[in-house]
């Protein structure tokens, strides 16, 4: 690992990220875990060339993120340069998209929250419960039993759109458009096409959001509407907020599932583990989204104030700080033998769904597709097994979300030499 020491007197040396891009993209678990035993806060030098402070244990991530007075997710505080880079213009105050909870601090982010959390209130998801079975069945209805299957593309993703425009109220015949909007969002091929694809998601937006004033339908696009009209947020928050949803509802819960089956796969004791004792579904979802987890790091967060972690005082000049969640599931102060993918762990305190006043909105959600999904998954393919080699798959990781690109199965059985190691 490249480290460049003397940047600063008193702060950590700065850690070079470049050469190890498509590590952190396979697999960034070793590397964090290495850098991790170093110290829990470094400095980095990113692969796309941004300095930032990477927190990477898990009590300091923990203390971090329950100081957005200190850390803000508002980009008009970060430094001109980030904002040259991410927005495209030094001065740019919000994204293109506009202003929404996930890149605002309170008092904005708590009124722009608020109307959404009506609909994830726990009643409110579990009411969800059979429309989520019926979309499950509908799927696996549809699923070749004697050939290969994608359990991403045929399987995990239509079901994540599928529920997150059912729940907006929106129809689901644009879900490939959709998912490809946020793919180039979410796992960037160049900043050029990042904004290309926002630009392109904006108006869409703006007409769902027409055509839902036009012909209302029940559901939290309505709900969105009336809280624009009756004052809580602008026109502009209103589709930034459409566009969050969109984006975070469902590239997440492919990836939970997809990661689910992909450890159950490469974990063969621990599937059987499950075979034999099926009510362990919930904690392997729980050891899913702690050993391979959807979100590897947290949106991104602007220093305005100091802030002292341990030892390390991270000044409030604006500087971009990464809080990778990846690493604190993994910190072995908090997780017995934490590169070990057990599903019959004592349940521990995850970061997967963040901290604090930006915590996961959707957890339940997310929990309740892939509690579903992939007991009746298993249960519809006992035998299920890698089409292909499980160390030979192509994972996509952006600033945010990490998952697999394709996990292509058989319903038959595994071939030989198809379990890759154990991190
Ligand atoms: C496995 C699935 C998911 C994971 C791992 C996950 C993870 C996260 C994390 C780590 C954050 C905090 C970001 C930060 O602090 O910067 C977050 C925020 C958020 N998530 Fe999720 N998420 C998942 C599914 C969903 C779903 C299904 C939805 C919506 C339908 C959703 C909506 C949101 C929203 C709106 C926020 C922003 C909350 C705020 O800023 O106040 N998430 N999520």
């Amino acid at each position: 690992m490249t480290e460049l020491t003397g940047t600063n007197p008193g702060q950590p040396p700065t850690v070079d990220l470049g050469p190890h891009a498509d590590a952190l993209t396979q697999n960034p678990h070793p590397l964090y875990a290495q850098l991790l035993e170093k110290g829990p806060i470094h400095r980095a030098i990113q692969p796309d060339g941004t300095e930032t402070w990477l927190i990477l244990g898990h009590p300091e991530a923990k203390e971090a993120l329950a100081h957005p007075s200190a850390l803000s997710s508002d980009p008009a505080n970060a430094t001109p340069q980030w904002r040259a880079r991410y927005l495209g213009d030094p001065d740019a105050q919000e994204l293109p998209q506009g202003k929404s909870m996930i890149n605002s601090d309170s008092p904005d982010q708590l009124r722009l929250r608020k109307p959404v959390t009506r609909t994830f209130t726990p009643r409110r998801i579990d009411a969800l419960r059979a429309t989520v079975e019926e979309h499950v069945a509908q799927l696996l209805e549809g699923l070749p039993r004697d050939e290969a299957f994608d359990v991403i593309d045929d399987f995990a993703a239509p079901l994540a759109l599928g529920m997150i425009c059912t729940i907006l109220g929106i129809p689901d015949l644009d879900r490939d458009r959709i998912r490809g909007w946020a793919d180039r969002i979410g796992f960037p091929t160049s900043a050029e096409d990042v904004t290309a694809a926002r630009h392109e998601l904006i108006p869409y937006t703006d007409q769902l959001i027409a055509d839902q004033r036009n012909h209302p339908v029940e559901g939290l696009l309505a709900t969105l509407i009336q809280a624009a009209d009756d004052g809580q947020m602008t026109p502009t928050e209103l589709r930034a907020t459409v566009f969050l949803l969109l984006n975070a509802g469902h590239e997440t819960v492919i990836s939970l599932l997809a990661s689910a089956v992909f450890c159950l796969l490469s974990h063969p004791d621990q599937f059987a583990a499950l075979r034999d004792s099926p009510t362990l579904v919930d904690q392997v979802i729980d050891e899913t989204l702690r050993f391979q987890p959807s979100v590897i790091s947290t949106a991104p967060r602007f220093v305005r104030e100091d802030l002292t972690l341990g030892s390390t005082t991270i000044p409030g000049d604006g500087g971009l700080v990464t809080v990778v969640v990846a690493s604190a599931n993994r910190d072995p102060r908090q997780f017995t033998n934490p590169h070990t993918f057990d599903i019959t762990r004592q349940p521990g305190e995850l970061m997967s769904f963040g901290h604090g006043a930006h915590f996961c909105l959707g957890w339940l959600l997310a929990r309740l597709e892939a509690g579903i999904a992939l007991p009746a998954l298993l249960k519809t393919f006992p035998n299920l097994a890698p089409a292909s080699e499980l160390s030979a798959l192509k994972w996509r990781s952006g600033p945010i979300v990490r998952c697999l690109a394709h996990l292509p199965c058989t319903p038959g059985a595994r071939p030989s030499g198809a379990s890759p190691s154990n991190r």
